[in-house]
């Protein structure tokens, strides 16, 4: 059986803590279910990780839907949860027409938006239509470039307005909540205002969950992962040992082997040359 938005909700309910994790990808979606974990995010961070883009404007909803629908070919049981892309949803119809093709075409089961008042009545109507919405506050990465890569809502004023932007999405019918790179106690405070699920990011260990990009948490990448990122092995590394040692055997022409190869019988490989010898005279 599927984890359901209300399984999630009961999580926190029983103060049972909420790992989110992403994937993009039938491998990655294969591998995180088989963990355990209850909730996968399709995340427009793909654009960087996946697609070599430096941030997540570029990315498309014809590129969600490539991914989300991988994801849910192989995925059985997790609530899987795909973002919204760039300005897809600036208008109630958007909203609606872009979460319409993206669960139509891939079969997720919720959208997550990113954004505060402003974008509660494109979370109501969605609701109201019977689509779950995730929100998403804080360091909300579509729109960089106005608010920075840095950490959000440090001053009064501003964490003020995060926990009423978070109310707000609450009120609006989200049913859970991505809360990234906001000050521990800020996002401490907001999960014990709301009653729905808060999954930090970057925003410290008094959140109901956590998510983490799938690349950071394996060591995929050379570069140093963001501050808020943990690095739970190196997979990276391992994967670039293994296709050295691919390549090395290719060029000493020790790969591949009899055991890697098919055979068949001589006199039908004699016959087919015989036969081109013949046609060649
Ligand atoms: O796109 C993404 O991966 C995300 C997470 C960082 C929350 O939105």
């Amino acid at each position: 059986m599927r984890v359901t938005v209300a399984d999630v909700q009961k999580m926190k309910q029983n103060g049972e803590r909420i790992a989110m994790i992403t994937a993009y990808d039938c491998s990655s979606a294969l591998i995180a279910e088989r963990a355990g974990v209850p909730v996968l995010l399709v995340g427009d961070s793909l654009g960087m990780v996946m697609l070599g883009h430096s941030t997540t404007l570029p990315v498309t909803l014809d590129d969600m839907e490539r991914h989300a629908a991988a994801v849910m070919r192989v995925s059985q049981k997790a609530l899987v949860v795909a973002d919204l892309p760039f300005l897809s949803y600036a208008t109630i119809e958007d909203a609606v027409s872009s979460a319409r093709r993206l669960m139509q075409s891939s079969g997720v089961q919720a959208v997550k938006l990113e954004g505060g008042k402003s974008i509660t009545p494109q979370i109501r109507r969605l609701v109201d239509c019977g689509v779950p919405v995730m929100g998403h506050l804080g360091l909300t990465p579509q729109s960089q470039h106005q608010i920075g890569l840095r950490v959000q809502a440090r001053r009064a004023e501003e964490a003020r307005q995060l926990i009423e932007d978070a109310l707000a999405v609450e009120a609006a019918g989200a049913f859970a909540l991505v809360l990234e790179v906001v000050p521990a106690p800020l996002a401490a405070a907001v999960s014990e205002r709301v009653s729905i699920p808060v999954i930090g990011i970057g925003a410290g260990a008094g959140c109901d969950g956590q998510v983490q990009v799938w690349h950071d948490l394996l060591g995929l990448f050379e570069c140093r992962p963001p501050r808020h990122a943990k690095r739970f092995a190196d997979i990276g590394a391992a994967m670039e040992q293994a296709v050295r040692a691919y390549a090395d055997d290719v060029h000493s022409g020790s790969f591949p082997t009899d055991a890697q190869s098919s055979t068949m019988n001589p006199d039908e490989l004699a016959a087919a040359l015989a036969s081109l010898d013949h046609k060649d005279h």
